[in-house]
């Protein structure tokens, strides 16, 4: 018998059969640390592309490379028992072709141990979708509000405001369940557009400034967390002040530093003398 040990992960196909049932709870994750605090909780972790704006202090996720969604891809799911563990594409790895698609989804897959993939995308990328899906690679949709295409849309404002976007929206998320995606992320979307898709789809939607009738929620951590505060888009609620807390701790430690009353004996090897002081 193998030795293998038996995953009691969640899979891209048990999120997908969540479709209209209890909501699926979703969070970013970049690290080993965080994952492991945040596995317990969640039932799907993704190593979004918004790393390149919180962790590495880019103005957009333009700049993300896929060496580095496949660093935090590994470290993440090294700290994952639990979660489903979906990667970012990011941008200019998979808009040529199917095929370069394949290539780079791929690597994600064999040197991640990801469970699938995200990408950006609605009718233009269908066709990619479908291509991964039936070659092995669980694909996670992204409509709405796309990061990637900031530069053509406008900025980062929300979508589906007049009746030609909306419809527009309507057939790339229809295109994409269409083509095979296990689900379909919906950014930035006005509530009733975003809560009609949900109903139209048979695949699970999940939300991130777009309908709380979406089938899963997600947010950035770092957002929601507070650790990440130069701005709080309209849809992010804070559920703690990590920053704060970060800045209180470390002032004490400076203070102790400064004070010589860190490290105390506890946290020595040995017998502690009282230091000379230079000019004291
Ligand atoms: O990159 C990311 O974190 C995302 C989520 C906001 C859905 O795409």
């Amino acid at each position: 018998m193998s030795a293998q040990k038996k995953s009691r992960r969640m899979t891209a196909p048990q999120i997908q059969a969540r479709k209209g049932g209890q909501p699926i709870v979703c969070l970013t994750a970049y690290s080993t640390p965080m994952a492991r605090i945040l596995d317990e909780s969640v039932d799907l972790l993704l190593v979004g592309d918004s790393l390149g704006m919180v962790i590495y202090g880019l103005d957009s996720t333009l700049g993300v490379t896929l060496d580095m969604m496949i660093a935090h891809g590994a470290a993440v799911r090294r700290g994952v028992e639990k979660a489903c563990v979906i990667v970012d594409m990011p941008f200019g790895s998979y808009q040529a072709s199917p095929e370069q698609a394949f290539r780079a989804a791929a690597r994600v897959m064999a040197e991640t141990g990801a469970d699938g993939v995200k990408l950006e995308g609605g009718t233009e990328m269908a066709e990619t979708v479908a291509f991964l899906s039936r070659r092995g690679i669980p694909v996670m949709g992204h409509v709405g509000l796309m990061p990637q295409s900031v530069n053509v849309a406008g900025g980062f404002r929300s979508h589906g405001r007049d009746y030609k976007e909306g419809e527009r929206i309507r057939q790339d998320a229809l295109a994409i369940a269409e083509a095979g995606a296990f689900s379909l992320v919906i950014e930035g979307t006005v509530e009733p557009l975003a809560r009609e898709i949900t109903e139209m789809l048979t695949i699970p939607t999940i939300g991130i400034g777009a309908s709380p009738a979406c089938d899963g929620q997600i947010l950035v951590v770092d957002d929601m967390l507070g650790l990440f505060t130069e701005f709080q888009p309209k849809f992010v609620k804070r559920y703690a002040n990590l920053a704060e807390d970060i800045h209180k701790a470390v002032e004490s430690y400076a203070e102790e530093v400064r004070g010589r009353q860190f490290p105390a004996a506890e946290h020595c090897f040995g017998a502690v003398r009282p230091v000379r002081v230079v000019g004291e």
